[in-house]
C-alpha cells in the first residue's frame, strides 16, 4: 500500500476526509500525539487500526469528536460531572470514559461496555472529523509498544505501507497522550493514565480524584486492568531505559560516570551540566517541557545508536506525573535509586 504523506491545507483535509469515509486509516495531528484514525462506527476499518499498530484486540480505542452534540450517539449516559468536564476542557487532552452508546461497536471499545471519547484541539483534527462527518477512532499513530509520534515522520517511520495517508500537521505540542479518567460516581474523578491537564486541574470538578495505582506501578499479572493499556509494556525505545532517582545533578552524575559503558547516554534536565565523558541529550526543567520532548528525544536516542539512557526522573506533580508514568512505563517501572 502506498501511504499519502498530506498538507495540513483544506483540498488535503478534505482528501484525508473522503478516505476516512471510504472506511481507510489515516494518521493525524493532534495536541498531544499523532492520532490512526478510522471511523469509529465502522467495523472493519476499525479492525484494520488493531491489524496496523499490531495491538491487541481487548485494547478500547479513544473516540474522537469535533462538537459535544456528538455525544449523543456516542455516550448512553452523561453524568452531570463529565458535562462540566467537558465544558471546561474540551477542545483538550482529556479523555473521558464513559458507558458506551448501542451504536458504538465492541471493537472500537475492546470489548468493553464503556468508550473513552475526547475532542482534540489540534484544528486539523476537528476539521478531519467535521469533514468526515463521523466519530474518529484513533489509538496513538506508533506500532505497537513503540514510543507515540509527535511527528509525521515518526509516524512514516512506524507506519509506511501500513496505512493510507498521514496528515502532517507540524509537531505536536504536547507530547504525551490525553489524560484518560473515568467517573467512579458523582464525586469521585478516578484517573486511569496521567496527562496534560493534571489531578490538581481536575480536583475543582469533584470531591477527589483517585489516582489509578497502574499509574505508578507494574501491575500484577493476576490483576484486572481499570484501563487495559496501563498493563502493557509501552512507549519503550530500542535502548534501555534506566530512570536513576538521585538528589541532584552531582549524585547523578558521579554514578553514571561510575558505570558508564559504551553506548551509553543520559537523558539530562536543561539546567544540568554535561556529565564527563558520557554523551547527553536534554528534555526540560519542568513537566510541561519534559513532556513535550520525551517521546522525541527516545526516538533521537534510538536515532543516535543509544544502548542504555540514564534519565534524571521527572517531578511527579502536576504535568510531571504524565512525564513520570511515560519513563516508568519505558523502563518496565525499575529504578536505580543512588
Ligand atoms: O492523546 C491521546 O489520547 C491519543 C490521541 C491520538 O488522541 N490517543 C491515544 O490512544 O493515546 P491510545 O489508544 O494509544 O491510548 C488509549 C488509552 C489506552 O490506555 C486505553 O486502554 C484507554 O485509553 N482507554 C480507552 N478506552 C477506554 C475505556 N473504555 N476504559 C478504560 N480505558 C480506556
Ligand atoms: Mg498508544
Amino acid at each position: 500500500m502506498r501511504t499519502l504523506l498530506l498538507h495540513d491545507d483544506p483540498a488535503d483535509i478534505r482528501r484525508a476526509a473522503d478516505l476516512i469515509q471510504a472506511g481507510q486509516l489515516v494518521a493525524f495531528p493532534t495536541e498531544t500525539v499523532y492520532g490512526l484514525g478510522a471511523n469509529a462506527l465502522d467495523e472493519d476499518a476499525v479492525r484494520s487500526i488493531f491489524a496496523a499498530k499490531g495491538r491487541p484486540a481487548d485494547n478500547p480505542l479513544i473516540v474522537h469528536i469535533s462538537n459535544i452534540a456528538m455525544l449523543a450517539n456516542l455516550a448512553a449516559e452523561l453524568p452531570d460531572i463529565a458535562l462540566r468536564l467537558a465544558q471546561r476542557f474540551w477542545p483538550g487532552p482529556l479523555t473521558i470514559v464513559l458507558p458506551k452508546h448501542r451504536s458504538v461497536p465492541l471493537v472500537t471499545s475492546g470489548g468493553l461496555q464503556t468508550v473513552g471519547i475526547r475532542m482534540p484541539a489540534h484544528p486539523a483534527a476537528r476539521a478531519l472529523i467535521q469533514r468526515s462527518g463521523c466519530p474518529i477512532a484513533a489509538p496513538s499513530a506508533n506500532r505497537s509498544g513503540k514510543p507515540s509520534p509527535t511527528t509525521a515522520a515518526h509516524v512514516m517511520d512506524d507506519m509506511k505501507g501500513r496505512i493510507s495517508a498521514v496528515l502532517d500537521g507540524g509537531i505536536c505540542e504536547g507530547g504525551v497522550e490525553s489524560t484518560v479518567i473515568c467517573l467512579d460516581d458523582a464525586e469521585t474523578i478516578h484517573l486511569l493514565r496521567p496527562g496534560l491537564i493534571s489531578a490538581e486541574d481536575l480536583r475543582p470538578y469533584a470531591k477527589q480524584v483517585y489516582i489509578d495505582e497502574a499509574v505508578y506501578k507494574q501491575l500484577a499479572p493476576d490483576v484486572k486492568a481499570a484501563s487495559p493499556g496501563m498493563k502493557y509494556k509501552h512507549y519503550a525505545p530500542k535502548a534501555k531505559i534506566l530512570p536513576v532517582d538521585a538528589p541532584d545533578h552531582a549524585a547523578f552524575s558521579d554514578w553514571v560516570q561510575a558505570h558508564a559503558e559504551k553506548g551509553c547516554w543520559c537523558l539530562l534536565f536543561d539546567s544540568d551540566p554535561e556529565v564527563p565523558g558520557v554523551p547527553s541529550m536534554r528534555y526540560g526543567d519542568d513537566g510541561k517541557t519534559q513532556a513535550h520532548y520525551l517521546f522525541l528525544r527516545f526516538r533521537e536516542l534510538d536515532a543516535a545508536g543509544a544502548k542504555t539512557v540514564y534519565v534524571r526522573m521527572p517531578g511527579q506533580t502536576g504535568a510531571g506525573l504524565s512525564v513520570y508514568n511515560r519513563l516508568m512505563r519505558a523502563a518496565g517501572f525499575e529504578v536505580i535509586t543512588v
